[in-house]
């Protein structure tokens, strides 16, 4: 007993040095926001995915990969709905890592990586040539490839928005960013290694006239990574009903059957 009480005050005294211990600083939940895509018979909003694809490719992409999409998905059925032209052209608009040139050569005389424009089966390039770039360029912090995002977190597109969006809430006088992180609560530990700035309103121009809020670029950028990480939604949803429809009849059929026969059994 004589050992026990100091031990505790021991304890008692770390616990309160830091303010904040781990389970404080759990994510917050998730904010409520309503998707086009949600429950069992929704869909990708077309216009969304066009718009969020614009995002992505004007403010998301400096930092974020999307090594899983291939350009060619772009003008595929259940997708962004762009024509194949269009999507070629989005694809010849990028620099692809060009495989080695006639003499066996990767780089150029400078040690420049020799590149070529890309083409429908070629996915979208990461903006960092390795991890340590990538490191190097955000501060030791890894930004994640978003290809899987919303499948690999908890909320998924929602989780994607409350991040994009939770950048200016009021932070607890007492919560300590570290240097060279920024506050955001809906990221564990709530201090998150993208800037605040990465995303601000008319980061990018609408062709179709939406006002580019920063709510509007998040729900629509948000969209458009949930159709990255499950392309082929319509069809799966589509095909689960029709097995439904095809179930009930054969029931019905089945039924009728088992009547027929059992009725003069009696
Ligand atoms: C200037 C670079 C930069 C830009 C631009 C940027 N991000 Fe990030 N992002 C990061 C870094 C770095 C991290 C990793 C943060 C960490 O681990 O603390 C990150 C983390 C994230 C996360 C959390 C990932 C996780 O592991 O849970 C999401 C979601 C995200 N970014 C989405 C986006 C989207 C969508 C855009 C475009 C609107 C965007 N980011 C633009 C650098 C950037």
């Amino acid at each position: 007993m004589r050992k026990v009480l100091p031990l505790a005050l021991l304890a008692g005294l770390l616990a309160s040095t830091s303010a904040f211990a781990a389970e404080d600083t759990a994510r917050r939940p998730v904010k409520d926001v309503t998707f086009s895509f949600e429950g069992p018979f929704g869909t990708y909003d077309r216009a969304a995915l066009q718009r969020g694809f614009q995002v992505y490719k004007e403010v998301c992409a400096t930092c974020h990969g999307l090594d899983h999409v291939a350009f060619h998905a772009l003008n595929e059925e259940g997708g962004p709905g762009f024509s194949e032209a269009q999507a070629k052209a989005i694809a010849a608009g990028y620099k692809i890592p060009a495989e080695p040139n006639d003499k066996g050569e990767l780089f150029n005389d400078q040690g420049v990586r020799l590149t070529r424009p890309g083409i429908l089966a070629d996915a979208f390039p990461n903006p960092f040539p390795n991890e340590q770039a990538a490191r190097a360029g955000n501060g030791g912090k890894l930004p994640p490839d978003l290809s899987m995002i919303t499948k690999a977190r908890m909320g998924g597109a929602k989780y994607v928005y409350s991040i994009l969006t939770g950048f200016h809430e009021q932070k607890p006088a007492d919560f300590e960013v570290p240097e060279g992180a920024y506050f955001n609560p809906y990221f564990e530990g709530w201090a998150i290694g993208m800037p605040n700035t990465a995303l601000g309103a008319n980061a990018v121009t609408y062709s179709d006239g939406t006002k580019a809020t920063i709510e509007q670029e998040a729900h629509d950028v948000s969209t458009f990574l949930e159709w990255a990480g499950e392309p082929k939604m319509e069809q799966r949803k589509s095909m689960g009903l029709s097995v439904l429809i095809f179930l009930v009849v054969l029931s019905g059929i089945l039924f009728a059957a088992y009547r027929k026969i059992w009725k003069d059994a009696h």
